[in-house]
């Protein structure tokens, strides 16, 4: 497929986006360890968080569709997961690896994990590593450090205090999802903060964990049932807010929006850079996590730096990031992304080739991108690379770029936000974006 995106003048209105990708894979995860039923309302049905719960039907767990976004999760207990009769495939999908490989330290029996082309390059020596120091076998493809692996997990995993060598919450909630059957309890301390969702969802499932400064500690136990509102997913509402800033005659609201705060590092970015933005948390959000209303209006944005301690809390946002500081007036500097070249596709690669293509002025760095503002985009051909930012990233610079953009390889869109291009044009009230086979 791909998506044809002429310029707009205007965007306006109200929408939602679908529930929260991170959120949702823990959720299906989570309940499917506990003990008892899991409703969750609100999941993500996009094809990475399908994956998820593909996968632990396959370890044996009773799942049902009760409606869309709707999910009843007859939880199997830490001990009642089964041997699945065949490889799990999670697609695209980084975090149902990552998470899958940590709830599966804990199982004493064999899984075979693989991935499409994208997730068998990427690196999973870094949660093989910590899981196992606990006890687990992990063996495969690149000395175990690549997929397809095959896990087996230990009957009671060990204790362990591990330091992450950089930020990542899928690291860490492996470990700790590992740590939940171990021997005694387990920590993790990392050297920023990166997403907490798994910290706050295991609370909400009753486990004992204790967090403070950089370093969370679990210990093992049961969990219980309950029930998961999912909130919307602030790294597909950041592509709508972007739109809705560099549109001279926007005003974008996007409701129901996750605000974590661990997440939301994409509204202190675009704070920075002048952007016109209301937050309007909401008094009730689901369950453990914050939520509320984000409304973006047309703005006279400035570069920025982001860096540091901030990247882990945005670091799913910086294509989008990328878009606004195009248009922005004056350089912006992302440095410390690293982390972006081993992501669905090497991102600081594609943005700089990609955008660069479209006439922006964008340079690659070793750790992320050098961006001089104020470039008058022009339509053109490129691609996505088959990784879902990158594409949705085009298709927002195409907005506001002269002539014609079309986005080759794009349902990559569907890993995480499949309603991408319809959302879109309700906003613009024509179809800007129109998709081809
Ligand atoms: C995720 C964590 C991040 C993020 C990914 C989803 C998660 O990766 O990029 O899209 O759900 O835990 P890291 O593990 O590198 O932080």
């Amino acid at each position: 497929m791909r998506l044809r995106i002429h310029p707009v003048s205007r965007l306006g209105g109200q929408v939602e986006v679908p529930g929260d990708k991170s959120i949702s894979h823990r959720a299906a995860l989570v309940g499917a360890l506990a003990e008892g039923v899991t409703e969750i309302r609100g999941y993500l049905e996009a094809e990475d968080c399908l994956r998820t719960i593909a996968a632990v039907e396959a370890l044996g767990v009773d799942v049902t569709r009760k409606g869309p976004g709707e999910y009843r999760i007859a939880g199997a207990g830490l001990r009642g997961l089964g041997e699945p009769a065949n490889v799990i495939d999670c697609g695209n999908s980084g975090t149902t690896a990552r998470l899958l490989l940590g709830a599966l330290a804990g199982q004493p029996f064999w899984t075979f994990l693989t991935g499409d082309e994208s997730l068998r390059r990427r690196p999973m020596g870094r949660v093989a590593e910590p899981l196992r120091r606990m006890g687990a076998t992990i063996v495969g493809r690149a000395e175990g450090g690549r997929l397809p692996l095959a896990v087996r997990g230990a009957e009671r995993p060990t204790t362990l205090a591990y330091e992450l060598p950089i930020a990542s919450a899928q690291v860490k909630s492996a470990i700790l999802l590992a740590g939940l059957c171990a021997d005694g309890p387990v920590s993790v301390t990392e050297p920023a903060q990166s997403r907490d969702h798994s910290e706050r969802m295991l609370r909400q499932f009753g486990a004992r964990l204790e967090t403070r400064g950089l370093t969370t500690t679990v210990s093992p136990g049961a969990l219980a049932g309950t029930t998961v509102i999912v909130p919307g997913d602030i790294s597909s509402a950041a592509f709508l807010l972007v739109a809705g800033l560099i549109v001279a005659d926007a005003r974008v609201t996007v409701a129901g929006v996750g605000l974590n705060p661990t997440r939301a590092g994409v509204l202190e970015a675009l704070g920075a850079m002048g952007a016109r933005l209301e937050i309007a948390p909401a008094a009730r959000g689901g369950v453990g996590e914050p939520s509320g209303a984000i409304t973006a209006a047309g703005s006279e944005l400035v570069g920025t730096t982001v860096a540091g301690a901030l990247v882990p809390r945005l670091i799913d946002e910086i294509p989008a990031l990328a878009v606004a500081a195009l248009v922005a007036r004056g350089r912006t500097e992302i440095r410390d992304a690293a982390e972006l070249r081993v992501k669905e596709s090497d991102r600081v690669a594609a943005l700089a080739r990609e955008l660069g293509a479209m006439g922006a002025r964008i340079a690659e760095r070793p750790d992320g991108l050098l961006i001089e503002g104020g470039a008058r985009l022009r339509g053109a051909r490129v691609a996505s690379g088959g990784d879902h930012r990158i594409a949705m990233a085009l298709a927002v610079a195409g907005l506001v770029a002269e002539g014609e953009t079309v986005v080759e390889d794009t349902d990559c869109i569907a890993t995480s936000f499949p309603q991408f291009a319809e959302l879109l044009n309700a906003l613009a009230g024509e179809p800007a974006v129109t998709m081809e086979p």
